[in-house]
């Protein structure tokens, strides 16, 4: 993919939908009671995943378009599942599974065979889970057990993990209580309440009881994580962007509050809050300053971490990201695909063991190649890099936007 420098990305637009809302859309719909319609659903590359997998796993699912009509199996089928590049499917169906008296094994791409699974095996286990894993990796098998609640105090802050133990939760004897050290996305938490489960957030804390769901009708927003790409393509450009019907859940704005703190102007228009808070979300672009994150607000932008360094460049002083070691275990180490990308644009960019240094010059020259190394969020990255520097990039691997932004080539270049 070739990236011409542009001036002034000047757009009102939707996005891609939620691809976090539309997994779970599917995924609980799939072991509910009655029958759902998910509107505006993502059809990315990983959701397919998820319904490919509930399929396998016995629901019946229909898709019309954006439109997926969801009936729960109650009951699971044992199944062999490829789970893709997903994640989010593979750590929240092994959740799910655990309780749901069931044999399924769990695989998926090269990049999901690398990524760590122990964090959601080890609390499964202590639940009384039968899984096996792959030296803690995908293939994963899980066998029927009987599971019991479980007080757990998580190590990282997760929503991947924080859904499986909760999943679990469901459907285990007595309480579960899962504690995370930030609060992560809770799209999980607001969904099955919405269902009527058991549920309920406290702080930190979530408590689970057993629960039966019922189906319930989702309308998808639009995807913070994907609007971010075109909040990123005005700032760098000097442009202005009105992304409308976006997903603000608070769990997921802090790049609102980054690109505010740099001096970006941002407005909310059009706000109602049923289930997921939504709205119009513009910004406006102006002289950008540096930023500093740190560890308590890395869990509400951790999606956003490559593309806020990419920021970075076009302001002038030294931004700081800290307290972000879990982008070493994304869909790549995005510490090292970040600085990789950025540097072969000319940016002034450091690796640290939590984050990355960037020494922002005001702009980039562009000019080189970068590879996305099989990561849709560094494709999309070294797009909104490249659009405003001198001579904008060559992209080696940007078909994998399609992950989570199918069209994003179409509404950038
Ligand atoms: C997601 C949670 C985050 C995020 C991922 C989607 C989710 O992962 O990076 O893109 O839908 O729960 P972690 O929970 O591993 O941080």
């Amino acid at each position: 993919m070739h990236i011409r420098p542009l001036k002034n990305f000047d757009r009102v637009l939707e996005t891609a939908p939620d691809k976090s809302i539309t997994h779970r859309a599917v995924m609980f719909n799939a072991f509910a009671r009655g029958e759902a319609t998910v509107t505006n659903a993502l059809l990315g590359g990983d959701c397919k995943s998820t319904i490919a997998c509930m399929r396998a796993l016995g629901a019946e699912i229909t898709v019309d378009g954006s439109t997926v009509k969801v009936k729960g199996a109650t009951v699971f089928k044992d199944a062999t599942l490829d789970a893709g590049n997903s994640g989010t499917t593979t750590r929240l169906l092994t959740g799910l599974l655990a309780g749901k008296n069931v044999t399924a094994t769990l695989d998926g791409d090269d990049s999901l065979r690398t990524r760590p699974m122990k964090r959601v095996t080890e609390p499964l286990s202590a639940m009384g889970a039968i899984v096996t894993t792959t030296d803690g990796k995908v293939p994963l098998t899980v066998r029927p057990a009987v599971l019991h609640g479980i007080d757990y105090v998580m190590p990282m802050a997760s929503a991947q993990v924080k859904s499986a133990v909760i999943l679990a939760g469901i459907n285990a004897d007595g309480v579960t209580r899962v504690t995370e050290p930030a609060l992560s996305r809770n799209h999980t938490e607001l969904m099955l309440k919405a269902m009527g489960a058991d549920i309920a957030q406290d702080g930190l804390t979530v408590t689970v009881r057993r629960s039966e769901p019922k189906a319930v009708d989702v309308r998808v927003p639009g995807d913070i994580s994907s609007a971010a790409f075109l909040l990123g393509a005005a700032v760098v450009t000097g442009g202005s962007v009105t992304v409308i019907n976006v997903g603000l859940n608070p769990t997921r704005t802090g790049i609102v509050e980054v690109l505010r703190a740099m001096g970006a102007k941002i407005t909310i228009d059009n706000y109602s809050d049923e289930v997921e808070p939504i709205g119009d979300l513009t910004v406006k672009s102006a002289p950008l300053r540096p930023f500093k994150i740190t560890k308590e607000i890395v869990p509400s932008l951790i999606d956003e971490l490559p593309l806020l360094a990419a920021i970075a460049c076009y302001a002038n002083g030294t931004s700081v990201i800290s307290g972000a070691e879990e982008l070493k275990v994304k869909e790549s180490d995005r510490i090292a695909t970040t600085v990789e990308a950025l540097t072969a644009l000319g940016a002034d960019v450091e690796p640290t063991e939590d984050g990355m240094i960037i020494h922002g010059h005001g702009g980039l020259k562009g000019g080189g190649t970068t590879n996305a190394r099989g990561d849709h969020r560094i494709a999309m990255t070294s797009a909104v890099a490249a659009l405003g520097s001198e001579l904008g990039c060559d992209i080696d691997g940007a078909e994998t936007a399609s992950i989570s932004y199918p069209g994003f080539w179409e509404v950038i270049c």
